[in-house]
This record gives structure tokens, C-alpha cells and sequence, in this order.
């Protein structure tokens, strides 16, 4: 029998899109606790996720007892990732928010944004606006890990990635594609395609969605116009603490470790 098709926003799938990266949670939060005990001198207690989507971060970190505050634009995201507490007996301020432009009722020592999710933001202004929010949000001397992929000068844009994940009885193949790269406005479309079976259950999710794109020198700028950020260390999706790395065109799979600076000089016009 051919799989059930469906036109839908993957995020709307919030427990397929966390199963298919369920195997980067260990690796993931290893190194925010390492960076944390590295980068940040005080301890951190209170962390904040931008873009949660089913809240896999979110469950192991509160599992490990931080104090943690995330959301997420997509409901539907935002009512898995509560199920799912209240289900394992954690909690989590989780909810519904636009990160382009928020405010916390309460400062956070550390925050994250893994994946590609700041990649959301298709303007410059956008992503300033993020990282102003994510600085007013954030203690001085704390951290933004921010997790993304960058184009290296040689790029094949043609890409295409495909994974699978296990889970109980579920498996998901996700195949994902670019399948449109337009330099001059820096938007990159991309296809995914979810393959779920789980017992009689086989459905196809297709899904695409435009990315923002950077270059190291179009992500260096962007870093130089937030002055409260100070890039401290670079790393890639291996995520070795010990191994940093430099912000170079050769680079992809990025992880910037932005600290908040304690001062902020601002340059004279
Ligand atoms: C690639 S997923 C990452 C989910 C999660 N951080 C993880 O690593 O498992 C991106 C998430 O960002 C959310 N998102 C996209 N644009 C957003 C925005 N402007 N504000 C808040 N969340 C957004 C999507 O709904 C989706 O859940």
C-alpha cells in the first residue's frame, strides 16, 4: 500500500521532527554544560531555548534540574512539549512566542538555538532584533549558543541529506533538499520529506520553507552590528569543546559561542 500523503508544515509534526533528531540530545547538552563550565563564570542555573519545537532540549535539561524557559511560534509545538512534562513529571516555562522581538520576566545565565532555527529569520533586521532580545534576556557574562550551517565559498547547492531514527515502533527517513538558492536576497528554499511508519501507520510529510543564508563574512557583520555579543569560540556539529575551531569560508556546520558583554562600548558615528 503507497504511504498517506500530506502537504502540512513539519513542525506542525512536532514528535516526528523531535524523534528524527533525537540522537543528537545527549552530544547537544553535553556540550552546552561544558561550554556553560567553560565560558560562563557563575554557575548557570537558568537557561532559555529559542525555537523548542518539541522540546527534546527542553526535557533533558529540566531532567538535569536547570531551570528552563522555552518557546516556540508553533501551538502545536508548544502543547507536545507540555504534554510531554507533564507526562514525565518535569517543569519547564514553555509557550507561545515570536523570538524575532521578546522579553523575559526574568533574566536567564544561558541560552541556545540550535539547528538551523535562527536560520527562520529571513532579514537582517530580524536577526538583529533577535539578538538584541536574546542580550536584554541574558545575564552579562552569560551565553547565546547559536547552531547553524554556514556556506562555504564552494558550495554544492544542489545538497540533499537523508536520515533515519528509531523510536519504539516508529521510524522516520527525513529527506531533505535544496531546491532553490538565491544569492542576491540570501534565501534558500529547501524540501523536506518525512517518511513515519509506525505499526499500520505509513505517512509522508512535505514540507518546504525558505532558510535566511549567511557566508562567514555576512555572519561576521551581523555579529558586528549587535556589539552586546562577543564571538568567544566556534565549534562545529561535533561538538568537542576541546577542539574550537575558527570562523572561516571553509566552515558549515557551525556552533558560535556568543558571550554578553559586561560593557558595551559603543563606537562614535
Ligand atoms: C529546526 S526546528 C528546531 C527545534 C528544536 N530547537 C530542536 O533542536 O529540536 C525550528 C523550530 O523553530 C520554530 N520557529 C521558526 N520560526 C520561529 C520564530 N520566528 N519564532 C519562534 N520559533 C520559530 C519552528 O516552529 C520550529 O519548531
Amino acid at each position: 500500500m503507497s504511504p498517506q500523503q500530506v502537504e502540512a508544515d513539519w513542525y506542525d509534526y512536532p514528535q516526528y521532527f523531535d524523534l528524527s533528531f533525537r540522537d543528537e540530545t545527549d552530544d547537544e547538552v553535553e556540550f552546552f554544560e561544558k561550554a556553560f563550565a567553560r565560558y560562563v563564570d557563575y554557575p548557570v542555573r537558568r537557561v532559555l531555548e529559542t525555537g523548542c519545537g518539541g522540546g527534546r532540549l527542553v526535557l533533558e535539561m529540566a531532567r538535569r534540574n536547570y531551570d528552563v524557559v522555552a518557546f516556540d511560534l508553533n501551538e502545536k509545538s508548544v502543547s507536545y512539549v507540555r504534554r510531554r512534562l507533564r507526562r514525565t513529571g518535569r517543569s519547564a516555562n514553555v509557550y507561545v512566542q515570536d523570538m524575532t522581538n521578546f522579553e523575559l520576566e526574568e533574566s536567564v545565565d544561558a541560552a541556545f538555538c540550535t539547528w538551523n532555527t535562527f536560520r527562520h529569520l529571513l532579514t537582517d533586521e530580524s536577526a538583529q532584533q533577535h539578538l538584541r532580545s536574546v542580550a536584554t534576556a541574558v545575564n552579562s557574562g552569560g551565553i547565546y549558543i547559536l547552531g547553524l550551517h554556514l556556506l562555504p565559498l564552494d558550495i554544492d547547492e544542489e545538497c540533499t541529506e537523508r536520515w533515519t531514527a528509531k523510536h519504539g515502533g516508529t521510524k522516520v527517513t527525513a529527506t531533505l533538499k535544496v531546491i532553490e538558492t538565491r544569492r542576491a536576497d540570501r534565501i534558500e528554499r529547501l524540501r523536506i520529506n518525512l517518511r513515519v511508519r509506525s505499526g499500520k501507520r505509513d505517512l509522508r510529510i512535505r514540507h518546504e520553507f525558505p532558510l535566511r543564508m549567511y557566508t562567514c563574512q555576512q555572519m561576521q557583520e551581523l555579529l558586528a552590528s549587535v556589539p552586546e555579543w562577543e564571538l568567544v569560540d566556534v565549534f562545529d556539529f561535533w561538538y568537542d569543546v576541546d577542539d574550537p575551531l575558527e570562523l572561516n569560508d571553509e566552515i558549515t556546520d557551525t556552533v558560535l559561542v556568543l558571550r554578553k558583554r559586561r560593557e558595551i562600548v559603543r563606537r562614535r558615528k
